[in-house]
């Protein structure tokens, strides 16, 4: 019979111990080592496997019929947008975010709320009765919802057995052990031998599984990397602890696009899907202020408005201090060598603050343009009137490039009611303005436009 005893490898070269070290002798890394169970078995060298069943698991692709696997509806509209459009059945998703963003509100929520099927909701971290508080807080009731209080795996995998959900949520995969392994809960073997059984389980019993995981101090998901390539689906879930909007973000997706996003706002009962986030990321101000460009980012398929604010004032040190919130400050500080090198404007001893409004971090250089012209609003003190929005990518040129999808990103705007928006001439040329009701002005240079902006009309 195979017996099964417990090693520590290396992580990085998979140097063998029988105890733990600190420092790998093969490698040289420090920390690496980590323990896994190993079933020793006896082999006289290579034989073939026998086969059970050859001709189920060796099929020609085209032979293979490609009808649409049935996903499963949930009510709520933003979770099957980040998931591809609804859950793929045996899929194994991870949900990641900071200590008290709201994952497991959002999981007990999607639990509660999941039309007609039998769900399992396994929670580590709080009791029967706590869950049942937070359940009326929410102020959804589902027949079919069964909570579990506990953290052994093999217990939990048999209630999961017997009850033969739709929908196992674990909340967290960090609570977790596996009395097979000597190490305390949260560490990464237990973390990697928990999600691997519970991997396992779920597409042998084709049980839409969902796991909370908790993040790190540098953003990532606790736990080897490893567990991030296991699952199906990886979900962060992020947001301003101080501010009530949360935004689902798709970080790998195998059944859909991975750049998908879903926004919430939080709520005294819980979280509310926004369904025009455009709306609540403009601030819809009274007075116009200088320092404000609005332009439009693409986030999957999803075309959003968003604000963007600048402060520049005159420095009082030897190195001026220069802060992007939500853009990328090396990005930041490219712009700002354009507008000196290109523009003629004096940044040099400005210190630089710019902020992407709702706490959203974008990568989209679709928001150069907008980022350069709020800069410089701020610089002059000029308004830009809140009707006019800005879409393109700016090189290091000053050239300003086309970017993708700019039909969608106009009709984004033209629904919102903007009246003009500057675009690359390159995307001009190949759209018909005539079709939209909104005026879109095409621009090849950054100079040419921040003259048209600031300087002409004096
Ligand atoms: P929680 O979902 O427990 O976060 P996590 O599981 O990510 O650690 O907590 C979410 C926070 O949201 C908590 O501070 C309380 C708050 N909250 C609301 O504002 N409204 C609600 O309806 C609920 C249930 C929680
Ligand atoms: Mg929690």
């Amino acid at each position: 019979m195979a017996k099964s005893k417990t090693v520590y490898f290396c992580q990085k070269c998979g140097c063998e111990s029988p105890k733990w070290l600190g420092k790998c002798p093969s490698c040289s890394e420090w920390n690496t080592f980590v323990e896994e169970i190993v079933h020793k078995e006896v082999s006289q060298g290579w034989s073939p496997a026998k086969l059970v069943n050859p001709g189920q698991k060796l099929r020609k692709i085209d032979e293979i019929s490609g009808e649409n696997v049935n996903r499963l509806e949930t009510k709520d509209p933003e979770l099957s947008r980040v998931l591809g459009g609804g859950i793929v059945p045996a899929s194994f998703v991870l949900i990641g975010g900071e200590p008290g963003i709201g994952k497991s509100t959002l999981m007990l929520q999607e639990a509660l709320a999941f039309p007609g099927r039998k769900v399992l909701y396994v929670s580590g971290e709080e009791s029967h009765q706590q869950i049942k508080m937070r359940a009326d807080r929410l102020g959804i009731s589902n027949t079919n919802c069964y909570i579990l209080s506990e953290t052994e795996l093999t217990q939990i995998l048999g209630y999961a057995m017997d009850l033969q959900p739709d929908l196992l949520i674990i909340d967290s995969i960090q609570t977790l052990y596996t009395a097979k392994l000597e190490g305390s809960p949260g560490s990464v073997s237990q973390v990697r031998e928990c999600a691997g059984s519970l991997l396992r389980f779920a597409k042998e019993a084709m049980i839409c599984t969902f796991i909370i995981g908790h993040i790190t101090k540098d953003g990532t998901i606790a736990g080897p990397k490893l567990l991030e390539h296991m699952v199906d689906t990886v979900l962060m879930f992020e947001g301003e602890r101080h501010l009530n909007y949360r935004i689902l973000r798709t970080i790998k997706n195998r059944f859909g696009s991975s750049s998908e996003l879903g926004i919430y706002e939080m709520h005294g009962e819980g979280l509310k899907p926004v369904l025009n986030p455009s709306d609540i990321l403009l601030s819809h101000r009274e007075d116009e202020l200088s320092g404000v460009a609005i332009s439009s980012m693409l986030e999957g398929n999803r075309p959003l408005m968003i604000e963007i604010q600048s402060l520049v004032t005159q420095s009082g040190y030897a190195t001026p201090q220069r802060s992007g919130t939500g853009f990328d400050s090396r990005r930041l500080s490219m712009l700002l060598a354009v507008l000196e090198k290109r523009g003629g404007f004096r940044l040099g001893n400005q210190d630089v603050f710019l902020n992407i409004a709702g706490g959203l971090k974008v990568e989209d250089p679709a928001i150069d343009l907008a980022v350069c012209i709020s800069l410089i609003s701020s610089l002059e003190n000029r308004v830009i009137p809140s009707s006019v929005c800005f879409s393109g990518e700016v090189g290091l040129g000053g050239e300003v490039r086309a970017v993708n999808r700019i039909e969608n990103r106009i009709s984004e705007a033209e629904r919102l009611g903007f009246k003009t928006m500057y675009i690359s001439s390159y995307n001009f040329n190949k759209i018909n303005p005539e079709k939209y009701k909104i005026q879109i002005v095409g621009v090849k240079k950054l100079e040419d436009l921040i003259l048209k902006l600031f300087i002409k009309k004096n």
